[in-house]
């Protein structure tokens, strides 16, 4: 037998984990499942803008070759707009690397800057592409808490306890994915003062940046601290529901070309797989300009809204159930208050499917401790998405009561 390489130990997806698997068989044999499991709103109806999808029909026959490795020209020019708006200084086209979503740029960006042993402050609860990609270029995630009662907020006094003489950087996930929480700018600007003091570099996801509720606005790490080295991070696959088109992209910012040399190592990972699939770059400019089809989703009556209430109007009655609302994206991240006879959340989790045929994704899958947390996904209709989350109440009453 082949044995797999040792870093495979450490890789692991909780979105596709053992409850995933056990679903796939559950619908092999028929069964309806409600799956609330990925950020993937086309699997629930939501439909690419019409903005894009006429870029990608009558642009098809330009995007049959190679591009050049960071990718197309006139998309690095659209990504380079976007960010100078937000506020973004002295960054051009050679800053901007696209790739095959936001999953294959992290891992990139991992492998461009991390050595064997190196570490990376990472949040818990996160999205779980960020430790699995240091795994992959051997370093170490460090995690820092979101503070539950603090609305999921960063804790600073945390953050500067992790740091050790092997930290090179601070990732921050904002918004966030599983909480969907929203860092303030002044909050912000405390973390970025610890990683300018300490030296570190910054590595910013922001691909629910567009996705932000009741007025909030957003506000980018590399615009706050311009002298800062930082990497960010977006793409389409949220808020222009393109997430198979797999479109992302990374920046680079900071003073006195800070970052010179991991510009270098990217172009060579971006040459090494020649470009990011070419249809999905030629949508990038007729994206970036349709700003109003995102935003549509998340006032009164688009479907993000309307979903997201759908969720909190059932959890904020119930007392078994304590859950922050979200700010922005479409992840709430629930805590149960009562006990349950379940030895862990993954058990929690494949009873919840087996009784009620809902999957979702429990707080293991998330690098959080402890057994009492669960990820919704509020992408289903408001209907379908309220009555899934009185059953998950239900499920909870009944064997609240068993114990
Ligand atoms: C925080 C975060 N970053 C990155 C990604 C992956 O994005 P992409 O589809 O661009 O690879 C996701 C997907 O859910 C996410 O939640």
């Amino acid at each position: 037998m082949i044995d797999f390489a040792d870093r495979m130990n450490k890789i692991r997806s909780g979105i596709r984990g053992p409850l995933y698997v056990e679903t796939l068989k559950m619908q092999e044999r028929g069964e309806k499942v409600l799956r609330l499991n990925t950020g993937n709103p086309a699997e629930f109806g939501f439909k690419m803008p019409e903005s894009v999808k006429s870029a990608l029909y009558d642009g098809a026959e330009r995007a049959v070759a190679y591009t050049e490795p960071q990718g197309m020209k006139s998309a690095r020019e659209a990504i380079l707009a976007y960010h100078e708006t937000k506020g973004f200084e002295n960054i051009d086209v050679s800053d901007i690397f696209i790739g095959n979503g936001v999953s294959e740029l992290a891992e990139m960006a991992m492998l461009a800057t991390m050595n064997a042993g190196d570490e990376m402050l990472v949040p818990t609860p996160n999205y779980s592409l960020w430790s699995n990609s240091l795994y992959i270029a051997g370093a170490t995630p460090v995690h820092y808490t979101l503070k539950e009662d603090n609305g999921w907020m960063p804790d600073v006094e945390d953050i500067k306890a992790k740091i050790t003489p092997r930290t090179r950087a601070i990732l921050i996930i904002n918004p966030n994915n599983p909480t969907g929480s929203l860092v303030e700018k002044e909050l912000l600007l405390k973390i970025l003062e610890v990683a300018r003091e300490n030296g570190l570099f910054v590595v910013a996801d922001e691909i629910y940046d567009r996705l932000v509720f009741d007025g909030k606005t957003h506000y980018s790490c590399a615009a706050l601290a311009p002298d800062l080295p930082v990497i960010t991070l977006n793409g389409l696959s949220k808020s222009h529901i393109i997430c198979g088109f797999r479109c992302g992209w990374l920046v680079t910012s900071g003073k006195n070309g800070a970052l010179k040399k991991v510009k270098e190592a990217l172009f060579s990972l971006s040459a090494v797989r020649l470009c990011g699939n070419t249809l999905t770059q030629l949508v990038i400019p007729a994206a970036l300009d349709d700003e109003e089809s995102t935003k549509a989703m998340l006032v009164s009556g688009g479907r993000l809204y309307e979903q997201r209430k759908a969720v909190t109007d059932v959890f904020s009655a119930c007392e078994e159930i304590t859950c922050v609302p979200n700010s922005a994206a479409f992840y709430v991240f629930p805590r149960i208050n009562v006990k349950l006879p379940f030895k862990s959340d993954i058990e929690f989790g494949l009873a919840l499917l087996h009784e009620k045929k809902i999957l979702i994704v429990p707080g293991s899958g998330f690098e959080y401790n402890g057994n009492d947390h669960f990820r919704i996904v509020m992408l289903p209709e408001p209907e379908t998405l309220g009555k899934a989350m009185k059953d998950v109440v239900d499920f909870i009453r009944k064997h609240a009561e068993e114990k």
